[in-house]
């Protein structure tokens, strides 16, 4: 059996301990061989692939980014692209592909599968935005690193009496926003499942400077949305699309830290994390998800379970169909951000 596995989107903390693992499970539990195949669905496109050994994965685990390469290509949008899969598919003498993605590159798995192509599914992203599954790998690594900087912030924040804006990713989703935001102490969180007014987050911000408290911390995620009057607002870095259709979100912090100084004269400062989130070392628990979640697609391979993502539920691995997990964003649970909610002001 030869499994051919690929990572694509933007990386994240877990990718090579992914990889590891399915290396490790198809060679000595399957006697099979791996292909790993460069830069995401680029490198299937263009037949560049190479064969992975126990040799070739050894000591990635506690290794960020993906030994393997990323693209965000989408082969629907390459003249051919889907015809040059299918004959490297034929010409590498793959057996059954390995896609480590979030929902674009699944989606293009759900699209290939639907087409002939045995391939199965890893869940990926620092946003946990998928469906299918309650953790996506990556994610921890994220809240923890925001974590890490809201804890930081609080204290130039309380020496100098100042209003931080932190402004985290997650595109469409508030997950990171939400648990960095509960696990740091955050006095207002912002996410793009609740449209928020800046008259709003300023009356929090005085309810509790009124309580003796003249500093805050405001975590307010990419994709979060402004209501203005009867009107939402995203804001966005740069207008135009990838091969995907996503729009580069950003900037809404230091919009926010003007507004809130503007209105309540607070002295206010923001910080965009950007990237940091993704890399670096990932958390013990990306190590052991990505671990068990490599195991169990090589295990999907083997079986012949085509079309399906392994996924997290209940603290049990199981099989979901791709078209389900790629279906319907996963947005915050809204009791969680409820939850989030006792603690603003
Ligand atoms: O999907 C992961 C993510 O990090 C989002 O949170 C963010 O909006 C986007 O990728 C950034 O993408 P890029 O690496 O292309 O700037």
């Amino acid at each position: 059996m030869r499994i051919a596995i690929l990572t694509g989107g933007g990386d994240c903390p877990g990718l090579n301990a992914v990889i590891r693992a399915v290396v490790r499970r198809t060679v000595q539990s399957h006697k099979g061989e791996v292909y790993g195949i460069s830069d995401g669905w680029a490198g299937m496109v263009e037949g560049r692939l190479m064969p992975l050994d126990l040799k070739a994965v050894s000591g990635i685990l506690p290794k960020g980014g993906t030994m393997l390469g990323t693209s965000r290509t989408n082969p629907f949008k390459i003249p051919g692209g889907v015809d040059r899969i299918m004959e490297n598919i034929r010409k590498f003498g793959v057996d059954a592909l390995i896609a480590v993605g979030g929902e674009d590159t699944l989606g293009v798995a759900a699209r290939l599968h639907d087409m002939g192509v045995k391939v199965v599914g890893v869940p990926k992203t620092i946003d946990n935005d998928l469906s299918g599954t309650e953790y996506t790998f990556g994610f921890d690594t994220a809240i923890n690193v925001a974590t890490d900087a809201i804890d930081r912030l609080h204290t130039t924040a309380e020496s100098h009496n100042r209003v931080m804006v932190v402004e985290v990713m997650g595109r469409h989703a508030g997950w990171i926003a939400v648990e960095s935001g509960i696990a740091g102490g955050a006095d207002v969180v912002l996410i793009p499942e609740m449209p928020i007014s800046v008259e709003e987050v300023c009356n929090h911000l005085k309810k509790r400077h009124e309580r003796g408290k003249n500093f805050s911390i405001v975590v307010v995620a990419e994709g979060a949305r402004f209501q203005d009057k009867d009107q939402v607002r995203t804001i966005v870095q740069d207008e135009k699309v990838d091969a995907f259709g996503h729009v580069r979100l950003g900037g809404i912090g230091a919009i926010l830290a003007q507004a809130i100084e503007e209105r309540t004269g607070y002295e206010s400062r923001y910080t965009v994390l950007g990237h940091i989130q993704r890399g670096g070392t990932p958390s013990a628990f990306d190590r052991v998800l990505g671990t068990r979640f490599g195991v169990a697609a090589a295990d999907l391979a083997v079986k012949g379970e085509y079309g399906k993502m392994v996924g997290l539920r209940g603290n049990k691995i199981e099989a979901v169909w791709l078209k389900e997990a790629v279906g319907k964003l996963k947005t915050v649970d809204m009791e969680l951000y409820e939850i989030a909610s006792v603690f603003f002001g």
